[in-house]
């Protein structure tokens, strides 16, 4: 058993594998469920774990540690104050009450305030501060806001192993203690990153440089499998945050008697025609991370709303506002539908995205079902579109 969770010799992966989980933070899809990875270090002199899992499942966590035989802990090291981690260190201190809460002076306040952990259980790191195992050597490398304030990475040097808890992390319930299938896990951590990451894309930016000052053979993160081919992962970062947006346009769209529905078919075939790829999204029945994931790489964002009293639909309004709080890289935002007799959708739905830095094009706002001078507006649209992409180069 124990061998089994060996990630490298002498530390062990003893976390939980969520596989049932769907909903995150009663907020984000877990299609794929999630795992919740705490990670035992043995050195020669001391013995440190590496956050902890969810409290729903401490006690898989105190099995794990009881199979591996572990009789004391030193340091309990706490990357990150949520829960999903650090819920068990009280668990973890009962058990093991010698240890020792390793954490940023920011995370310890967190902790006092959401877990009630005692004062004198703390020790606190400043940024690059070094905690020796005895033939190991644990760095605490200060990382703000991924995706809270009191984030930080552990980087255990002799062994070249990067803990970066949430950062690089994918929601995915697998055994596998390392990624073997490449394409599933870059689809679950680029999920990942447009819901948690993509807010805090410049923050990251600091971050990646910061890591290349770091031989790196193995990034375990808090969720999901761990990388022994850590290129994988961080090229994968490095395009989503500092690479320009793609010729791609994000169309989400309502309609509820068919008029919005023509006019968004008529505008993603324009687009098409004109070489621009649309990524189309029925806001009535949708996975909300499909929808994210679509904004990582895309230009201009689309949106299509009928009018309900005198506003946009509230499932439309619903995905202007994630827009707006995950702050994609988006450079140009239109907006397209039909009303009945008058309204402002389209100044509402303008009013609800002050974070995107983006130019508006003019948007498409008709009366009734669509005609012959609508659908001309609607290529003029298209036209403006494909052209902005030309000119900035978007491919
Ligand atoms: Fe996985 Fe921010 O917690």
């Amino acid at each position: 058993m124990a061998n089994s969770r060996q990630l490298s010799p002498g530390i062990f992966s003893v976390g939980a594998i969520d596989w049932d989980r769907r909903l995150f933070d009663a907020l984000i899809p877990l299609p794929d469920g999630t795992s919740y990875n705490s990670y035992l270090i043995k050195g020669r002199e001391k013995t440190a774990l590496i956050d902890t899992v969810d409290p729903a499942m401490g006690d898989v966590l105190i099995r794990h540690l009881s199979q591996l035989g572990v009789k004391s802990i030193d340091y309990v090291v706490a990357n990150h104050a949520e829960q999903d981690h650090s819920g068990a260190i009280p668990l973890v201190l009962e058990k093991y009450p010698e240890a020792k809460v390793v954490c940023t002076p920011k995370c310890k306040d967190m902790l006092i305030d959401l877990l009630m952990i005692p004062e004198e259980k703390f020790i606190t790191v400043n940024d690059k501060e070094t905690i020796s195992l005895g033939d190991r050597t644990l760095e605490f490398i200060h990382a703000p806001w991924v995706h809270w304030p009191e984030t930080m990475l552990t980087y255990l040097r002799e062994d070249k192993v990067l803990f970066p808890c949430d950062l690089f992390g994918s929601h995915l319930a697998t055994t596998d203690l390392y990624v073997t299938d490449e394409e599933q896990v870059y689809e679950a951590a680029k999920r990942y990153y447009a819901e948690i990451m993509m807010p805090f894309h410049t923050n990251i930016q600091n971050h990646l440089e910061k890591l290349k000052g770091y031989e790196i053979d193995i990034i375990a993160p808090s969720h999901g499998p761990a990388y022994d081919k850590p290129s994988f992962i961080l090229e994968s970062y490095r395009s989503w945050v500092f690479d320009p947006p793609k010729n791609i346009v994000v169309l989400p769209y309502i309609s509820m008697h068919g008029s919005t529905r023509k006019m968004v078919e008529y505008l993603v075939e324009a687009l098409s025609e004109r070489g621009v790829t649309v990524k189309q999204f029925n806001l009535t029945n949708i996975d909300i991370g499909k929808l994210a994931i679509a904004l990582v790489d895309a230009a201009t964002i689309v949106i299509g709303t009928p009018t309900v009293l005198v506003g946009p639909h509230p499932n439309v309004a619903y995905a202007a506002f994630l827009a707006n709080a995950l702050r994609p890289k988006l450079q140009f935002v239109s907006i397209i539908g039909s009303y009945g007799w008058g309204g402002k959708a389209v100044e509402q739905l303008q009013g609800m995205i002050p974070n995107l830095k983006v130019e508006v094009l003019q948007p498409v706002s008709i009366k009734g079902f669509p005609k012959e001078a609508d659908f001309q507006a609607l290529d003029n649209l298209a036209e403006l579109v494909a052209r902005k992409h030309k000119e900035h180069g978007f491919a």
